[in-house]
């Protein structure tokens, strides 16, 4: 009876020890509760940002959407982001630290196309790939850059002088720093149209590290020059920001017309109050994503999908991704900046007075 009984109680603890196995491996087959797998999945990809600085309205709205693209894909995802403040030593040493921190991907905001060939070197040598974010890093064969059409943003400003008419023929250009690819682009867009149409340059300015205190003293300083000019290019709203104000102190606030790109808030204001002519607006979030999604690919070592151009670095043809940037006048603004989402119509219109 007593052996029985032993045997039996033998039985039931082969047959419990049997099942638990079985639950075990069942639990572990499927990737739920295995510790070392559990592990893996929770450790997301490195992103290292490197910005100029975010003085420029639009660099923040680039960011975040930049890092919550990121973080919606992957939670686990660690974006480090570095603001060199417009220092170019600094942004060279951020971008260091980030190869230290071993990055899966660099995606960086250059504050002078030339002086990155360095650390982009070392960058690569240490096997992180980089993206070059709408300023191109020049001879050092970035793995992706991505921006908008600046020569056509050029084109644009250009267009719409041409259009409302320059009836003096003279024009003025108070662009960016020459340290930044854009600048030429934009002015070559910008040039190439001004001669076709017979019109003249009286000046070409540009704001070292996009300051527009720069252009500001550069238009108080030449005041009476100005009187003959029709139309002063702007490189940016910030900098026609700091241009209106100065010529409306001189009170000859509306005697020259004013382009400039970004779509800024105060620039939309100043379209629709009529005080400037146009912008150009680049719709960010496009490029922020886009930029996202492909830092996420080259993290995950996988081929650049959709990538079909290339520009020349000086250097190195690299893969090129180029986004359409968008004339705005008072005329299309609500289907532009205001439809996207961009900004809202009660900012916009904030000191229009209601028509009813
Ligand atoms: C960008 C502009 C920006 C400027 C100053 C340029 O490279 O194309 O959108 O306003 O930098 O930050």
């Amino acid at each position: 009876m007593k052996a029985l009984c032993r045997k039996s109680l033998l039985r039931r603890a082969f047959i419990l020890l049997l099942v638990c196995m079985i639950c075990f491996t069942a639990c572990t087959s499927e990737g739920e509760q295995d510790p070392e797998k559990e592990k893996e999945e929770k450790t997301g990809i490195k992103i290292g940002m490197s910005v100029d600085s975010f003085i420029i309205e639009r660099w923040r709205r680039d960011c975040d959407v930049f890092v919550s693209k990121v973080k919606e894909y992957d939670s686990n995802a660690d974006v480090l982001v570095q603001n060199a403040n417009g220092d170019i030593e600094t942004q060279k040493s951020q971008i260091r630290y980030l190869i230290e921190k071993k990055v899966d991907v660099l995606v960086i905001v250059c504050i002078d196309s030339e002086s990155l060939n360095d650390v982009c070197y070392e960058a690569k040598t240490a096997g992180i790939p980089i993206i070059a974010y709408d300023r191109l890093i020049k001879n050092s064969n970035v793995d992706l850059y991505i921006s908008f059409d600046n020569e056509k943003v050029g084109t644009l400003m250009g267009e719409a002088l041409i259009e409302e008419g320059l009836p003096n023929r003279r024009v003025l250009m108070l662009s960016g720093p020459t340290e930044d690819n854009n600048v030429l682009m934009v002015e070559k867009g910008f040039k190439d149209v001004m001669k076709q149409h017979g019109i003249m340059i009286k000046d070409c300015v540009h704001a070292a590290g996009w300051r527009a205190e720069e252009s500001a003293s550069y238009v108080s300083q030449h005041l009476t020059e100005l009187s003959d000019v029709d139309a002063i290019m702007c490189g940016n709203d910030n900098i026609a920001t700091t241009t209106i104000r100065t010529l409306a102190e001189a009170r000859m606030a509306g005697k020259i017309k004013i382009v400039g790109q970004d779509a800024d808030l105060e620039a939309c204001q100043r379209i629709v109050e009529g005080t400037q002519v146009m912008t150009v607006y680049k719709p960010v979030e496009k490029l922020a994503q886009a930029a996202a999604e492909y830092a996420i690919q080259l993290a995950e070592n996988k081929t650049l999908t959709g990538v079909n151009d290339t520009i020349f670095d000086g250097t190195y043809n690299v893969p090129y991704i180029c986004l359409d940037p968008i004339a705005v006048t008072k005329d299309n603004i609500d289907e532009t900046v205001i439809d996207s989402g961009f900004h809202l119509r009660e900012d916009v219109y904030m000191n229009v007075p209601d028509e009813d």
